[in-house]
């Protein structure tokens, strides 16, 4: 099953990723998690990503393009993908399409996790990260173990660069202004699944897998 996670910044989308991958097996392509692996590499991609990722704003579609088609020659995606925050843009659903129909394939359902503005703000502020395992902790309500360390490989965690208030603004804006028109592009197709992301992480999870096996019948 090729299922896309979509959703506003700080909704859940990588938090439900990790729990997906590990129950379905499926391949995690998250363009975000990319795009910041290229930037601390400072590799082509990274230079050209870097000050549009730190200011909060979308890179550009044509860069985009390249990371997935590199990511698609892996052909490592049998049991099926899991899109996180991507497609962003009317145009990037179109190229994905694209892409997918060359494979032979097709998005099979959208995720879309629904969380009032409010509460964005305190998951932003108070995530941290692990750089290594890419982990993801929250200081109240997934705290690590031990304070600032990660629980899976024991790296010191951080906190992202744009997480911080002005930048959540300019991502939120980017999401008004794009990622909603992704959203009726596949309610056209009859994909779309809205999930309510403002309940612990074990009801959220088990509200999407009861999406999943709509979306599989
Ligand atoms: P990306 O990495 O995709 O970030 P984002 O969309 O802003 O989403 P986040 O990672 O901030 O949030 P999330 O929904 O994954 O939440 P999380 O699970 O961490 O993109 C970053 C940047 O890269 C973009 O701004 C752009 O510049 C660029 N980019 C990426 N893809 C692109 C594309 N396709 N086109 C153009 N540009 C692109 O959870 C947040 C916090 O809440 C965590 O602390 C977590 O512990 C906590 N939490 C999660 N669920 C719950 C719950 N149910 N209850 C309580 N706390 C919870």
């Amino acid at each position: 099953m090729n299922i896309l996670i979509i959703g506003a910044p700080g909704t859940g989308k990588g938090t439900m990723s990790e729990k997906l991958i590990e129950k379905y097996g499926i391949v995690h392509v998250s363009t975000g998690d990319m795009l910041r692996e290229s930037v601390k590499n400072g590799t082509e991609v990274g230079k050209k990503a870097h000050g549009y990722m730190e200011r909060g704003e979308l890179v550009p579609d044509e860069v985009i393009h390249d990371i997935i088609l590199e990511r698609f020659a892996q052909k490592d995606m049998e049991n099926g993908i899991l899109m996180d925050g991507y497609p962003r843009t009317l145009a990037q659903a179109e190229d994905l399409d694209t892409i997918l129909a060359s494979l032979g394939k097709k998005v099979d359902c959208v995720l879309n996790l629904e969380l009032d503005e409010q509460v964005l703000i305190g998951r932003i502020t108070g995530r941290r990260t692990c750089p290594n395992c890419k982990a993801i902790y929250h200081i109240q309500n997934m705290p690590p173990k031990v304070e600032g360390i990660c629980d899976i490989c024991g790296s010191q965690l951080v906190t992202r660069k744009d997480d911080t208030v002005e930048s959540l603004r300019v991502r939120l804006d980017a999401y008004h202004e794009s990622t909603k028109d992704v959203i009726g592009y596949y309610e056209k197709q009859g994909i779309v699944k809205n999930i309510n992301a403002d309940q612990s992480v074990e009801k959220v999870f088990e509200d999407i897998t009861e999406a999943l096996g709509e979306c599989n019948d």
